[in-house]
């Protein structure tokens, strides 16, 4: 019926934290069999507006109506009776159960004895999975996941919900290409069903790709709204920033300096044969001074272990290889000594390895410089203030006070934060992986422009990143790896998105710029217009 009332129309809605207005009367309608796109920059109110709906944020001004009726939720377990499920921004599982136990957490399957049905459980998990394309075994603690898997079982434990309404914040920023694919085969599907779905992502390129309208908030308020089929990214953000920014980045060419990096078959798990033979292909890659190096791949593909592994983060001392810094071989036993070396590594995952939460904007940012700043008391107490005011401007991190817990800050702006530290420590080579996960697009090409200037201070930089558009962008070279191996490089002055989606794959194309065949074991060095070696 065209009558029919919207899903859900949410009017007025005002949420306060304190002195901050998250969100100030605004309005926004869901219907059925729509994918409505919330848009803005970080700290724009579209969690808030979210968690309103959810029924996890109860003390707001507003109404709410479902299917036309009007409905309060004092928590997330009425939204969800009433048919709205919200996949959460900042991943929500229990680390210490299974993948199954934390998709049927509350409403596990039980036996006509009332036992807990671990088989019907078992059963359901691999179908939930099979159905957002990942491969992961049921019985796997959530703890040991990559955030990329971890964020595709948040997305098989929002489906198995079946709700009416489908709440997505950020549902693919840890994701590469092929996943978000995957997802966006099942967002179709449930709009052909009349699921109405609201989509948050800081990904421009994907609302064309998977929206119907798109609705963009700015400091709480809602300023446009737009047919996203129509919309330009240019629009898009000029209503996001309220002022033109340049939604394309071009790093500047520099003039590399000596090899800084040198990473020859190096293997997290070195496969051996049944012979107990190495086998011989593992990632090879180089940095130069002053050069930005990406890492393309797919989920799994072996870029975070990589640069963990660079960091002495995680489970270190298993891998191998030859690492060399400045001609010299690193082992890094831990991040005190990487950074000692120079090393210094913006993690994929902001909550378990980045961010004290309860701690302030300040003890956070200065985490990683307790050694520098040296001196007690008063002093260091003023440096460390200068040092977090410098950083918090220079990144145009969105906060009340440098004095307020990191956890009240939005996603986008926690991430700033951990990036402001890094950069603190005046690293000669930056390990980012992710960096601009959740960011938004205005701070974005602040932190492409201030990873251009980095580089053009004579600092390598390898960048693990999951959208091809930064990697075109911002790298000057990008490696490819697949399972583990490095199996092209590509000059970005030559090369576009295609070619690393294809390499990352495993399509057959024609090679990489050098005109070396598809496949293991392309070396590197050669594009830089040799000299690395
Ligand atoms: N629990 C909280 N306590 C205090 N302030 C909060 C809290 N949650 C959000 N805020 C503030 O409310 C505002 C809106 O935040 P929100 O998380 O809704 O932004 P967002 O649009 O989702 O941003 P992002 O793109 O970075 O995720 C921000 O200024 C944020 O600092
Ligand atoms: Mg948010």
């Amino acid at each position: 019926m065209d009558t029919a009332p919207p899903l859900v129309e949410m009017t007025g809605i005002t949420k306060r934290y304190g002195g901050v207005l998250a969100c100030d009367a605004v309005d926004l309608t869901v219907r059925g069999g729509e994918v409505h796109a919330l848009l803005g920059e970080n700290g724009a109110g579209k969690s808030t507006l979210m968690k309103v709906l959810s029924g996890d944020v109860s003390d707001h001004t507003g109404q709410i109506t479902v299917e036309g009726h009007p409905i309060q939720f004092a928590k997330p377990a009425d939204a969800q009776h009433a048919g709205i499920a919200m996949i959460h921004q900042e991943l929500d599982l229990v680390p210490g159960l299974s993948v199954a136990e934390n998709l049927h957490l509350g409403r596990e399957p039980r036996t006509r004895l009332g036992i807990v049905d671990r088989r019907a459980m078992s059963e359901r998990t691999r179908e939930l999975l099979r159905r957002t394309g990942i491969d992961l075994d049921p019985n796997r603690p959530v703890g040991e996941l990559r955030v990329g898997e971890q964020q595709l079982v948040t997305i098989a434990r929002a489906l198995s919900l079946d709700a009416k309404v489908l709440i997505m914040d950020e549902p693919t920023s840890a994701l590469s290409t092929a996943e978000v694919e995957r997802l966006f085969g099942v967002i179709g599907e449930l709009r052909r069903n009349g699921t109405g779905i609201v989509y948050i992502s800081h990904r421009m390129d994907e609302i064309g790709q998977v929206a119907d309208r798109a609705t963009v908030l700015r400091n709480g308020r809602k300023v446009a709204e737009f047919d996203a089929q129509e919309m330009t990214a240019e629009e898009a953000a000029e209503a996001m920033v309220g002022r033109t920014v340049q939604t394309r980045f071009q790093s500047r060419t520099v003039d590399l300096g000596e090899e800084l990096l040198r990473v020859r078959g190096f293997a997290v798990r070195p496969k051996r044969t049944r012979v107990g033979r190495r086998e011989p292909d593992g990632i090879d890659l180089t940095v130069r001074g002053g050069e930005i190096v990406g890492l393309c791949g797919l989920l799994g593909a072996g870029r975070t272990e990589l640069l963990e592994s660079l960091y002495g983060a995680g489970p270190s001392g298993t891998w191998e290889g030859e690492v060399t810094l400045d001609g010299q071989p690193v082992r890094p036993a831990g991040p005190r000594r990487a950074l000692r070396s120079g090393i210094a590594f913006v993690p994929e995952d902001r909550r378990s390895s980045g961010l004290v939460l309860g701690h302030s904007v300040t003890a956070n940012t200065v985490l990683s410089t307790l050694d520098r700043l040296g001196v007690a008391g008063m002093v260091r107490r003023r440096s460390e203030l200068g040092a977090t005011q410098r950083s918090v401007e220079q990144l145009k991190v969105k906060l009340g006070r440098i004095s307020d817990p990191v956890g009240t800050l939005s996603g986008g702006n926690q991430q700033k934060v951990v990036f402001g530290r890094m950069l603190l420590t005046e690293p000669r080579l930056l390990l980012l992986d992710d960096p601009t996960r959740g960011v938004d697009i205005g701070a974005k090409a602040e932190i492409y422009q201030l990873l251009s200037e980095i580089a053009g201070r004579g600092i390598g930089v390898l960048l693990a990143s999951s959208e091809l558009p930064e990697l075109v962008g911002v790298c000057h070279r990008v490696v490819v790896l697949r399972a583990g191996r490095s199996v092209a490089e590509f000059d970005t002055a030559h090369a576009g998105e295609a070619d690393l989606l294809a390499a990352a794959m495993g399509e057959r194309t024609g090679g990489d710029r050098n005109g070396n065949p598809p496949g293991p074991a392309v070396g590197t060095g050669q594009s830089t217009g040799g000299g690395a070696n």
